[in-house]
């Protein structure tokens, strides 16, 4: 395995971002904690979690694991909805941070919108998380144009990001165009649609003309936009294929190509969850 370059940040809102983490949605156990220890010796400085994936004990194991120092890197999680009223959220970020075994997380996130509490006090419990020093920065995830414009008036602290699906098959245009016009960074989960980039024939083609693969063009297409990706990986050995895509660039008709690529029905992840579900 080839160790990485360094990885871009960028900035929003205060927060320094890199433009690459790794996802960690379903690893469990010693593989997660292995993954994510070789994900950081290999370059990474960004890793995702949240306490619905029950994985952060092996995140921070992995983190230790691995010798990088502790501000070098990162560290996202994310409340789960049914901990959204005040008193349930700070609890819940103490618990995030004492399985981790970290006095602080780089970003907290609200995983998804939860309709059945009022958002002004979720944010008000988010913002105070922050002020008591769990949180280096906070943000939303899942959250709609509206719920973006409701957010950034409640909220006191500065929310450095929206936490979407986003990849070449879906238009999010719209959100992004939101998050850009608040400052807030777009961290695009499913970045590769869940493995599908990999059989599309359009970045395949492209891959080919630059020497790449499907997947690293459908996250070059982001990263070029300065959306950060989290692609997640079971398989070491794509941990450096995933972060190798900073040595080329598509060009303006490429890029254009493959945003056609969006269509009705390009979502990797179920929408249901969101609004309909009692989150208890
Ligand atoms: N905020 C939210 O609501 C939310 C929702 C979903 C996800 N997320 C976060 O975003 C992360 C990424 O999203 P995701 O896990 O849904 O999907 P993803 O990263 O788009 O895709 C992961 C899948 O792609 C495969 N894969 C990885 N690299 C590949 C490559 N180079 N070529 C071909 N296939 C490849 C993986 O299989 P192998 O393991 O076999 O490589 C895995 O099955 C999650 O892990 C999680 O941290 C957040």
């Amino acid at each position: 395995m080839t160790a990485i370059g360094p990885i871009p940040t960028i900035t929003a809102n205060g927060a320094k971002i890199p433009l690459v983490g790794l996802g960690t949605w379903e690893l469990r156990g010693r593989a997660c904690a292995r993954v994510v220890e070789q994900a950081l010796r290999l370059g990474y400085r960004h890793i995702d979690t949240a306490e619905i994936y029950d994985n952060e004990r092996e995140v921070g194991e992995g983190l230790r694991a691995s010798g990088v120092k502790r501000n070098d890197v990162f560290v996202t999680t994310k409340i789960w909805p049914s901990h959204f009223a005040p008193r349930a959220l700070e609890r819940a970020a103490h618990d995030c941070l004492a399985r981790l075994r970290l006095s602080d997380v780089d970003l907290l996130l609200l995983h998804w919108p939860n309709p059945q509490i009022p958002l002004e006090e979720t944010l008000g419990a988010l913002c105070k998380v922050r002020r008591d020093g769990l949180a280096r920065q906070i943000g939303v995830s899942n959250f709609t144009v509206a719920l973006i414009e409701q957010a950034v008036q409640i909220a006191t602290e500065p929310l450095v990001c929206d936490q979407i699906e986003c990849h070449p098959f879906l238009d999010q245009s719209k959100v992004i165009a939101a998050c850009r016009a608040h400052g807030m960074a777009v961290i695009a989960y499913s970045p590769i649609a869940r493995g599908g980039a990999r059989n599309d024939k359009v970045l395949g083609r492209i891959g080919a003309a630059h020497g790449k693969t499907a997947a690293q063009i459908c996250l070059r297409y982001l990263v070029q936009q300065n959306i950060v990706v989290i692609p997640r990986t079971s398989k070491l050995e794509r941990l450096t294929e995933n972060a190798a895509l900073f040595d080329f660039a598509l060009t303006d008709a490429e890029m254009a190509e493959i945003a056609a690529l969006a269509r009705p029905g390009g979502r990797v992840v179920d929408w249901a969850y969101s609004g309909t579900m009692k989150w208890d």
